[in-house]
């Protein structure tokens, strides 16, 4: 049997249709990833997006259905993630096949510590890792592998924490993890991994991911290594990369053609963790699959859209690498501009990785250039407040005293087609900003208190005929009970599974550069000098005078913040 996104035949409905149950094959299910399709509903229609419902997918459990090994042999399943692979042979088929090593490059370093490997275990946990899996360490540094345990287990902390059998788990987990230790560039080094990695294996079908928590511009180095002595013979071997990808379009070209030297595009992923945010993850689905949204979705109904990133600390221990980049490249150039993609984007022809990318980077490609009239920069300064004294970025040791990294920007873009003509897209993103609150028309409100709401009015009820906003209002929180996973689970599963929704194209990664390269050159080249806000502000007043050029108000202001600031607004 053969199952995959864009081949479903009515012979694979039979087989999952449950027991006494009439199997429907909708077409309409063809073209969606069933990661995406809530159990037993089939997907909107990719052109009318409206529901139908299929027979609920059984797990199929007979020995007899299972592809035999030279099925597997013979490619017949290739295609299918190892999620749909367990769900449609419903037995460990695949498991006893092949083996997935995990090598973490920059085992020691922050980004390994506090996140990759408290993902990793939150996967272990949640049972969602194969069952033959080894994870290793790799860096400079010296050390065994009961130190690399001591290391890991130590800064274990993550949203499992408190669960139950979490120490037995841990320990189980931590067996599964060894390190090795190795120059960066060095093909010798990782030939000895390579044999290590072999030994695990144990003859299995051997899967490769190496996750690359290193700086950027040794990437090269270790993607030609790996690629040389310790690339998987028998399976995949895919590489998962983390932002900067360069600081502009030469740069990110240049990254780009040197690990397409090694390795072909589709094993190279490309991390922006906004992506697999829960609540941009629904922003497609809140769109496409309710029918009430997709006609107001365009200039006709919409006056303007705002994407607000802001956080209520500095750049604390980061201000080295952040100097490098500003919030521009931080932030914008990825995190809010891949929003503004899928926010943006034509319906795509499915919901396809592939198709959804298409649809990005046309949007993308249709960005008028970003003037600078259109941008304010600001950088935030110390303050003191109820007697603490918060620090300035640049009092930060790791920065230059005259620095003119901004910390802050708002910009103005527009798309220059028919759905989006004239409507302003407006940004904001800072660091050292007072807490935010969002209080548009329709809100997707990606953290914390993950929602989506709707400004509605309303009448109030009684014998009068008095008007009030309302929301229409789904707190997750009050909805699910389920934790929300972090973003980087949901990202380091999609590249064991080889799902690419939701990682960066390199034609897409070109496009956000192409946006905002000239306008960081004309910045920098003209040296403009940020404004200067106080630690825990609102940010510069000038954010406020571009929004008011479009007639617009920040959604993020409260009613008294509203009134202090009439002067600027429209
Ligand atoms: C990172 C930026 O990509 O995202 C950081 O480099 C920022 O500066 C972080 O703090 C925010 O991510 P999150 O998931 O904490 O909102």
């Amino acid at each position: 049997m053969s199952l995959s996104a864009d081949k479903f035949t009515s012979a694979d409905a039979a087989l999952l249709a449950p027991k006494g149950c009439t199997p429907m094959s909708s077409t309409l299910l063809q073209s969606f990833p069933r990661s995406v399709l809530p159990p037993g509903i089939a997907s909107p229609s990719t052109k009318y997006w409206n529901l139908s419902v299929v027979c609920k997918q059984a797990p199929i459990s007979t020995a007899k259905e299972a592809p035999s090994k030279k099925d597997v042999e013979n490619g017949r399943l290739h295609g299918l993630s190892l999620r749909e692979y367990r769900e449609v042979v419903g037995l460990d088929v695949a498991e006893r096949e092949s083996t997935v090593s995990i090598t973490v490059f920059g085992a020691s370093g922050d980004l390994a510590k506090k996140k990759i490997f408290p993902i990793l275990f939150a996967l272990y946990y949640e049972g969602c890792l194969p069952k033959h899996f080894t994870i290793f360490g790799y860096a400079r540094s010296k050390m065994t592998d009961s130190e690399l345990r001591t290391l890991v287990g130590n800064t274990l902390t993550c949203r499992i924490d408190k669960r139950e059998n979490c120490s037995e788990k841990m320990e189980q987990f931590l067996e599964r993890c060894f390190y090795h230790c190795g120059q960066y560039d060095s093909e010798q080094n990782l030939a000895e991994l390579d044999k290590k990695l072999k030994e695990h294996e144990a003859g299995r079908s051997a899967n490769r991911l190496f996750y690359l928590s290193i700086p950027p511009n040794i990437f090269i180095d270790v993607v030609k290594s790996a690629s040389k002595s310790a690339s998987s013979k028998n399976g995949w071997t895919r590489v998962i990369v983390e932002k900067p990808f360069g600081r502009d379009s030469e740069s990110s070209a240049a990254l780009t053609r040197g690990l397409k030297q090694y390795l072909q595009e589709d094993q190279i992923f490309r991390i922006d963790h906004y992506l697999a945010k829960e609540l941009v993850e629904n922003l497609s689905i809140l769109r496409f699959s309710n029918l009430v949204f997709e006609p107001l979705w365009s200039r006709q109904y919409i006056r303007n859209v705002q994407l607000i990133f802001s956080e209520d600390f500095g750049t604390e221990g980061r201000g080295g690498y952040f100097d490098n980049y500003g919030i521009i490249r931080d932030i914008m150039q990825n995190h809010l501009l891949q929003i503004l993609a899928i926010f943006a984007m034509e319906t795509p022809v499915s919901l396809d990785a592939e198709d959804i990318k298409n649809e990005k980077v046309k949007v993308l490609r249709s960005m008028k250039p970003l003037q600078l009239e259109n941008v304010v920069i600001g950088q935030y300064k110390s303050h003191t407040k109820a007697g603490v004294s918060y620090p300035g970025y640049t009092d930060d040791n790791t920065v230059p005293e005259c620095s003119l990294t901004p910390t802050f920007a708002a910009a103005a873009l527009f798309i220059d087609n028919a759905r989006w003509d004239g409507v302003p897209f407006l940004m904001k993103a800072g660091k050292a900003l007072h807490t935010k609150r969002v209080t548009n028309e329709l809100v997707i409100r990606v953290q914390p208190d993950e929602a989506i709401y709707l400004k509605v009015n309303n009448k109030i009820p009684g014998l009068e005929m008095r008007l009030d906003r309302s929301n229409l209002n789904l707190l997750y929180a009050s909805r699910y009970s389920k934790e929300i996973p972090d973003a980087y689970e949901r990202l380091l599963l999609d590249a064991i599974e080889g799902e690419r929704r939701l990682f960066i194209r390199s034609d897409e990664l070109d496009a956000a550069w192409k946006l905002f390269t000239p306008l960081l050159k004309e910045m920098e080249e003209k040296k403009i000098t940020p404004e200067l806000y106080p630690y825990g502000s609102r940010g510069p007043v000038g954010a406020h005078y571009l929004a008011a050029k479009y007639n617009i108000r920040w959604g993020d202001l409260s009613a008294s913040e509203e009134s202090s600031l009439k002067p600027f607004l429209p």
